[in-house]
């Protein structure tokens, strides 16, 4: 297993993260556990911060919070100093409960409900990235009730969809997400946009895609945006203040996965956004991005204990954890390959070739196919790494398994920052209609 941030095989041949031996997590917190590298998320937003700071535009880093959003991450990345994306009542509720700068949260959605926008227009948040026709208007109409004026961003499809190596210029239309470019929408909508006493047009987003390993696709966005920039300012009045270039900046899960350093996908944007701006003559920007795998990915370790094993001969031998598709289900659902490790045998030869299993009534739940390791034992520690991003914010409660708890690591302090979920979580909000009830009674 490759080892990140400050990961490493101490002096008991253990795994320890953030100077706090695995094993000793496991004896405090129990398993599953999701643990986070404080150091690793603080030092991957401080190099994107940093990069910013060098290319001398303008910039905002706001953190895709849907990768993971819990209280204590809202609070480092306001200590960061970056701004934070929202895309649900439930993680605007999350930022403002951390005490997050609500004028630093931007809100995206392609169906926001006219709860969630007046829950945020009450807040004050800084920005919406306005999706499609409808929020335009029903925005701007909950706005002139508040008799407030809000900040927009408006989302394009430039027609440049990156997948991880390849990159296409697609100008395709098929997407749930945004203005189109290609067939006009992007222009009637900032006209629109303009029209509305209520809206402030900031300028355009676009996302174009995730776990992306090359800078030609970031490149092709941004001349595209600027185009589209210089060809609004000549048939409306609206000059651009701000380009948002969305996230997507890809991570090392497994050996294959080729990340380029954060700050090599920073200067390809901000240089093209200089290039395209700077050659049409047109004021340069301010630059938004919104990393979120890229901010916590590879800082988040998942503990689970060994339990039971199935040794078919000349097929395969399972080794089932405590967990699974519960609180990992990006194996099942997008074919994810992981990295592990035994965390209490970690030097170790390895022995034999195992496939790692959830505990989950489904065949489909498993962690990891072929994975090399010394001879397993119930009660071993199996640590997979990068588990942070989308991982404990996908988490089910399928089969009604409750929750891991997360716990934050550094400097060889260990901290809970979410319980792990209790029986009372699970029945909690179960209710017995009174008819049913003699006979729970006479059971
Ligand atoms: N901005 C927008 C508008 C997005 O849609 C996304 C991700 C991001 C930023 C952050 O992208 P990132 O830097 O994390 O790649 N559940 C999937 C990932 C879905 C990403 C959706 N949008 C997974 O587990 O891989």
């Amino acid at each position: 297993m490759y080892l990140h941030g400050t990961s490493k095989i101490n002096d008991q041949g253990h795994l320890e993260i953030g100077g706090v031996d695995a094993t000793q997590l496991v004896a405090e917190y129990g398993t599953p556990l999701y643990v986070f590298d404080e150091a690793l998320v603080r030092q991957r937003c401080s190099e994107f911060v940093q990069a910013f700071k060098a290319s001398e535009l303008k910039f905002q880093v706001a953190y895709a919070s849907k990768a993971f959003c819990v209280m204590a991450m809202c609070r480092i990345v306001d200590e960061e100093g970056m701004s934070l994306d929202v895309v649900s009542d439930g993680e605007l509720y999350t930022a403002l409960q951390a005490g997050f700068p609500a004028e630093r949260i931007h809100f995206h959605g392609n169906n926001k409900t006219i709860d969630e926008i007046e829950m945020a227009i009450d807040a004050k948040i800084g920005c919406f990235v306005v999706d499609n026709f409808i929020e335009l208007q029903m925005l701007n109409a909950i706005a002139a009730e508040k008799n407030q004026k809000v900040k927009i961003l408006l989302r394009i499809t430039p027609g440049v969809e990156a997948h991880t190596h390849e990159y296409i210029s697609t100008g395709q239309t098929d997407s749930k997400f945004g203005f189109d470019l290609g067939n006009g929408s992007a222009l009637r909508a900032i006209q629109e946009a303009s029209q509305l006493a209520n809206l402030e047009i900031l300028g355009v987003h676009s996302h174009i895609g995730s776990q992306i390993f090359e800078v030609e696709g970031f490149r092709m966005a941004a001349e595209k945006v600027a185009g589209f920039a210089v060809q609004v300012r000549k048939e409306t009045n609206v000059t651009f203040q701000v380009i948002n270039l969305g996230g997507g900046f890809g991570i090392r899960y497994a050996e294959g996965d080729t990340p380029l350093p954060v700050s090599v996908y920073v200067k390809a944007i901000t240089d093209a956004i200089k290039d395209n701006f700077g050659s049409n003559d047109y004021p340069l920007p301010e630059i938004w991005v919104e990393p979120g795998r890229s901010i916590v990915g590879d800082a988040g370790t998942t503990l689970y204990s060994v339990g039971t094993t199935k040794d078919i001969p000349g097929v395969r031998k399972y080794v089932a954890v405590d967990g699974g598709m519960t609180d990992n289900p990006r194996p099942a659902l997008y074919d994810s390959k992981y990295e592990a490790l035994l965390a209490n045998r970690a030097t170790e030869q390895a022995e034999e070739i195992v496939s790692i299993a959830g505990k989950c009534c489904e065949s489909g739940d498993m962690l990891i196919w072929d994975l090399n390791l010394p001879k397993v034992n119930a009660g071993d520690v199996l640590a997979v790494s990068c588990t942070g991003a989308y991982n404990y914010a996908m988490a089910s409660n399928y089969n009604r398994i409750r929750r891991p708890g997360v716990v934050f690591v550094k400097d060889g302090q260990s901290d809970l920052v979410v319980k792990r979920e209790s029986f009372d979580n699970i029945v909690g909000n179960d209710l017995i209609p009174a008819r049913m009830q003699q006979v729970a009674q006479k059971v």
